[in-house]
């Protein structure tokens, strides 16, 4: 008897423990059936209005997912004098916590306490870069919210854009990502804006010696002029923003990569894509395909990240407030 106690015990540990780990589509179909189209139709609603918040939601998704998995650790506020991930300099130029809030506020008039921060963040991002003419992706949900939010796990643990391709592929691989997804999911950088300190060393001081002719020999010298000439006129400029695919940075397509490939990309993250053989020799291929062929492996990718270290079951919390801890 006793015997069978341990048996059924351990059954169901492996039963419960297995579950824990598995997000699934449509979680919230009996708990919460609107859910997922409280989040679109807010989407749908306000990015056409507001295109440029696509790219802040499907980067704070990635910081979130970086640093202790989706858990949406990122949108927690700090407390008690104890810095949050917040405050960490990569999440100082995200933009789209009230968009957060909003979308929150009303999945929680519908069903208080069901739906995670996580997921809608999750979900947020993939709506809002389908809204922009982007890869869609689906988004298992599921996620639980954690508790803890930390600043200096932010700052070791999202990887920075003065690194080479060793270092962005050991971050990669830290979260359990692997090469083709540091490439395709850089491929993010199609859309969006970067601050001029993100990458003046590149333009003005690349080995310390300072000045316009220590640029870094990696970037385009014609581009690393304009950019001096029209953008980023000095070397502290830290408030001047520019387009990382210039003409195009509303739209989800091939000419980051093309970018990329012209010694053109701004950061040395961006450029460190094709110091790599394998990585190369990925954006090659799809650069001379359909967009949809980068669209489907971008997608894939996405599924991944989407999934590290995600807290599921009785762990963490649904928060009532996203900034906050219930
Ligand atoms: C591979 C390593 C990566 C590095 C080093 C990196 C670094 C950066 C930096 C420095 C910026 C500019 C921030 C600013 O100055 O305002 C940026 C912007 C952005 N990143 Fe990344 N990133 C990486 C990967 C990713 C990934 C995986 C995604 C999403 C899947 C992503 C999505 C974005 C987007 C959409 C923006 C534009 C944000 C905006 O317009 O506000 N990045 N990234």
């Amino acid at each position: 008897m006793a015997r069978m106690m341990v048996v059924a015990l351990v059954v169901l540990a492996v039963v419960v423990g297995g579950a824990r780990a598995q997000l699934r589509e449509g979680f919230y179909e009996q708990s919460c059936p609107r859910a997922e189209q409280i989040v679109k139709h807010y989407v749908q609603q306000h990015i056409p209005h507001a295109p440029s918040v696509a790219a802040t939601l499907l980067r704070t998704h990635f910081h979130d997912c970086f640093v202790r998995g989706c858990d949406a650790s990122v949108l927690l506020n700090a407390t008690g004098g104890n810095e949050a991930e917040k405050d960490a300099a990569p999440n100082q130029t995200l933009r789209g916590f009230a968009f957060i809030d909003r979308v929150k506020a009303l999945v929680e008039a519908e069903c208080p306490g069901v739906v995670s921060c996580a997921d809608i963040l999750a979900l947020a991002a993939r709506d809002s870069v389908v809204v922009i003419g982007g890869p869609s992706w689906p988004v298992p949900t599921g996620r639980r919210d954690g508790t803890v939010s930390i600043k200096q796990e932010a700052l070791d643990q999202i990887p920075a854009p003065t690194m080479n391709f060793t270092q962005l592929l050991q971050s990669f691989h830290n979260k359990s990502l692997q090469l083709a997804d540091l490439v395709w999911l850089s491929g993010a950088h199609t859309i969006g804006i970067a601050h001029c300190d993100s990458f003046t060393e590149r333009l003005y001081n690349f080995t310390g010696r300072g000045g316009p002719g220590d640029a870094d020999p990696s970037l385009d010298p014609l581009y690393a002029a304009n950019l001096r000439r029209t953008k980023c006129k000095t070397a502290t400029d830290n408030t001047t923003i520019v387009e990382m695919d210039p003409g195009s940075f509303l739209t989800f397509d091939l000419s980051y990569y093309r970018g990329v490939l012209k010694r053109r990309g701004l950061f040395q993250s961006d450029a460190a894509l094709i110091t790599d053989a394998a990585a190369k020799a990925d954006i090659l291929s799809v650069v001379n395909a359909p967009p949809e062929v980068f669209f489907q492996v971008f997608a894939r990718s996405m599924v991944r990240m989407g999934n590290i270290q995600v807290k599921t079951g009785y762990e963490g919390e649904i928060r009532k407030h996203c900034a906050l801890v219930n």
